[in-house]
């Protein structure tokens, strides 16, 4: 996919939502970056008004063109992610985006497999969304959190083949849509699976019939062990999968190369920036099979 534009703007806040164990939903009016948003993409977020305080990238979980706005779901793990939870209505904060390639299928007739973990989850729920809203495409979303879900889980009233007996507990959101979704924790969640989600991924994907299995794609956003164990399973059942990365960044433009990380390309190795190369990658050249 090609780049967007960057837009820079001054984004106003227009919601702050309080979720459980420190997660946060955050409505900005951004036109510019809500008129070309495309799922996987991110902005660089003015978290707090200290002089040259650096931005954080956040990627983007929702979006209304119309309306000119944009979501992002954040998680405070430090001083940036703090200050953006203190943020208030009517607040104006600096915000560059989107930037970065987006998730895309690479068949026509691909079944998508979306992966989401902890805080790679929003951008998955954009995939979703988009996948269906433009594409008429249903994918299967499989999400994972060892704290309480940032959204409203319902017990799905759907069946769905290859899934273990008793897995029920789906995004609320998704269901209204009818996108198939099911949630994993070691917390013991109702209606939950009981370990990881590439766990989760890989039985829902050994239960469901060869011919179909052969068509899956695999998008995946989420820590970094969730994301190479993914690509572990995507390499033993040979599908083809899109890893969205996350790097510390001090630019997030391109050009002081503080996110690149190491990829190998026909035996080749190189750095590539997750900037403005990525976020997202094929999984084979970040971790290729051993
Ligand atoms: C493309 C991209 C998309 C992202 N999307 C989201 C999102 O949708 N929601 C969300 O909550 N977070 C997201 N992140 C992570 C988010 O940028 C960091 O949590 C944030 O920058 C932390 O800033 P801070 O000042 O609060 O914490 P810091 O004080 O900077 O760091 C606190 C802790 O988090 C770790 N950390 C900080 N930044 C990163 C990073 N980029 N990758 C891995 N570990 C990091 C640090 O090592 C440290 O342990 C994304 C990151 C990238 C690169
Ligand atoms: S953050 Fe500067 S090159 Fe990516």
């Amino acid at each position: 996919m090609n780049q967007p534009s960057i837009f820079v703007e001054q984004a106003r806040v227009l919601d702050l939502v309080s979720l459980p164990a420190e997660q946060y939903v955050i409505r900005l009016q951004a036109p510019e970056c809500a008129s070309t948003v495309a799922p996987g993409n991110f902005i660089h977020l003015q978290c707090d008004h200290t002089p040259y305080a650096l931005k954080r990238p956040f990627s983007v979980m929702r979006s209304h063109a119309e309306a000119g706005w944009i979501e992002i779901l954040f998680k405070v793990v430090g001083s940036g992610s703090a200050a953006l939870a203190k943020a208030r209505i009517g607040d104006h904060l600096q915000a560059m985006g989107p930037i970065g390639n987006g998730f895309e299928l690479s068949a026509e007739d691909a079944i998508p497999l979306l992966i989401g973990g902890g805080v790679g989850i929003p951008p998955i729920v954009f995939f979703a969304e988009e996948l269906k809203k433009s594409a008429g495409k249903t994918a299967m979303v499989v999400m994972g959190s060892e704290i309480p879900f940032p959204f409203d889980v319902q017990h799905s009233q759907q069946s769905l083949a290859g899934m273990p007996k008793g897995i029920d507990a789906a995004m609320g959101l998704l269901e209204d849509i009818n996108v198939p979704s099911r949630l994993s924790s070691k917390q013991g969640y109702a209606g939950c699976f009981d370990g990881y989600v590439h766990e989760l991924a890989e039985k829902w994907l050994s239960g469901i019939d060869p011919h179909q299995q052969s068509k899956i794609e695999v998008f995946a956003c989420g820590p970094t062990p969730m994301l190479q164990a993914v690509a572990t399973f995507c390499q033993r059942h040979q599908l083809k999968c899109q890893l969205s990365l996350e790097e510390h960044m001090a630019c997030a433009v391109g050009g002081c190369a503080g996110c690149n990380v190491l990829i190998t390309e026909n035996g080749q190795q190189s750095m590539r920036r997750v900037c403005v190369d990525g976020p997202i990658f094929d999984a084979n050249i970040v971790y290729p099979a051993v």
